[in-house]
């Protein structure tokens, strides 16, 4: 049942209608991490199952850029335009900035006039975080198209000379539209949970306000990731079960209801010894880690696009998204797919049409950053700017100077009369 609230419709069920990622071109093997730290190859694919990841090395490409990329992909699959959007929900561990959030950044690259942006931060669960933020929006009638995105460019805030971490993590973004709709399923149940004794197991410790970026802080490294790694191991096999049969619970399903996991891509070795203690087959779990490695929020949304281009996904298929991350936190989403996964045949105009709506975004950006500078130029408390006031003040000049000359006559014929008398 719906009702309506504020013009939105309220209780409506919250689909994914749309998904897309976007990685960087170049690919870092592991043979080329032995080259700058103590490691090896058979190292990492034993202990990890990481072969290879993405790094952005282009300075111009970073978390918004892929974020926005993924986004338009997401967009175009489900076939609706920027302004649709009602709310960019950014899930990042390695943001453009503190602030602005890199969900706003995302809203202006890719136009989305209409909508509310924020970031989550809740690490690598910071992806289903956004899913559960987006199905309560929707059951509230708040928003009826979300954009939620999980993108990062974690390669600079990683210490390439530290062997336990540099190994394990790569760049890239995903993005899924969510969309209202009367038709029963979608996303099911959220489980949303966090730990924060076990913060410092994975942190980065300095640039925020604890411990504000000094050059003792960039000395020593502390504005990079550091991890515990066998304790975030011990607590990613526990969580990831755990969250899993939490999340089905509340849905009322049951393991063997599911069709497809799509757990959060960090280690191979975390996700057999989780799926085994749920009994879950190996061809019932989603991996591409081998390819990207770590990408935290990235790696859930990014799986699920390459699982729906294999054809893994289909409507009415029930999928398990499950993860963890720093905080600690730990998040599951029960998904019942409500939509067709094969590529439609879009019409031929649709690519010139969206390229120009974003062109036309792009120009919008600029034109309102350029009317921005010029508006602080203001002066006066009126709102003049610097050149209307010389212009007033010109103008004043102007107008003295012609009264002056109106008046200097009738003086001199003053002066005269006076003269005659
Ligand atoms: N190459 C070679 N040797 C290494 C490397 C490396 N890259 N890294 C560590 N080693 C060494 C260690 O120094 C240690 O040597 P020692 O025994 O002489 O001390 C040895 O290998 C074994 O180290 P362990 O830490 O026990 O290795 P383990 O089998 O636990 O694997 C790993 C380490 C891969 C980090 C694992 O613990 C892990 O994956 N943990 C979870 C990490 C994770 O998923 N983090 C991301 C969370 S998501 C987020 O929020 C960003």
């Amino acid at each position: 049942m719906s009702a309506m609230q504020g013009g939105l419709s309220f209780g409506l069920y919250a689909h994914i209608t749309g998904w897309g990622k976007a990685l960087p071109e170049r690919v870092v093997t592991n043979d080329e991490l032995a080259q700058i730290v103590d490691t090896s190859d058979e190292w990492i694919r034993t202990r990890t199952g990481i072969r290879q990841r993405r790094v952005a090395v282009d300075p111009s490409e970073t978390s918004a850029t892929l974020g926005a990329k993924a986004a338009r992909a997401a967009l175009e699959v489900a076939d609706i335009p920027a302004s649709k959007v009602d709310m960019i929900i950014c899930a990042t561990s390695s943001p453009e900035h503190i602030f602005p959030s890199t969900a706003c950044v995302i809203q202006d690259l890719i136009g989305a006039v209409n909508a509310g942006a924020f970031d989550i931060s809740a690490a690598c669960s910071g992806f289903v975080y956004g899913l559960g933020l987006a199905k309560g929006l929707i059951a509230s009638g708040q928003a009826e198209t979300i954009l939620v995105i999980g993108t990062e460019t974690l390669s600079r805030i990683v210490d390439w000379s530290d062997r336990n971490t540099c190994v394990l993590f790569g760049d890239g973004a995903g993005a899924v539209v969510v969309q209202a709709s009367p038709v029963p399923g979608g996303i099911l149940t959220t489980e949303m949970g966090c730990d924060g004794s076990g913060g410092d197991l994975l942190s980065l410790p300095a640039g925020g306000s604890k411990m504000p970026a000094t050059l003792e802080t960039v000395a020593s490294g502390q504005h990079f990731i550091k991890m515990n790694g066998r304790a975030v191991f011990r607590f990613a096999t526990r969580v990831m079960a755990d969250a899993t049969r939490r999340v089905l619970d509340k849905a009322g399903l049951g393991i063997d209801d599911v069709d497809l996991v799509i757990p959060h891509q960090a280690n191979e070795r975390i996700i057999a010894v989780s799926m085994r203690h749920l009994g879950l087959p190996d061809e019932k779990v989603f991996r591409n880690l081998q390819y990207y490695g770590n990408t935290s929020t990235a790696s859930i949304p990014i799986a699920l696009t390459e699982a729906i281009e294999q054809g893994l996904v289909k409507p009415s298929d029930v999928l398990v998204m499950v993860g963890f991350g720093a905080g600690l936190t730990w998040a599951g989403a029960a998904i019942q797919w409500g939509v067709p996964t094969q590529e439609k045949e879009a019409p031929f105009w649709r690519a010139s049409q969206r390229a120009a709506m974003y062109n036309l975004a792009r120009a919008r950006s600029q034109l309102m950053r350029i009317s921005r500078r010029l508006e602080g130029s203001l002066i006066t408390e009126e709102g003049d700017t610097l050149t209307e006031v010389v212009g007033k003040r010109l103008d004043e000049l102007r107008k003295s100077k012609k009264e002056g000359e109106k008046e200097e006559p009738a003086e001199k014929e003053e002066q005269g009369g006076s003269g005659e008398q």
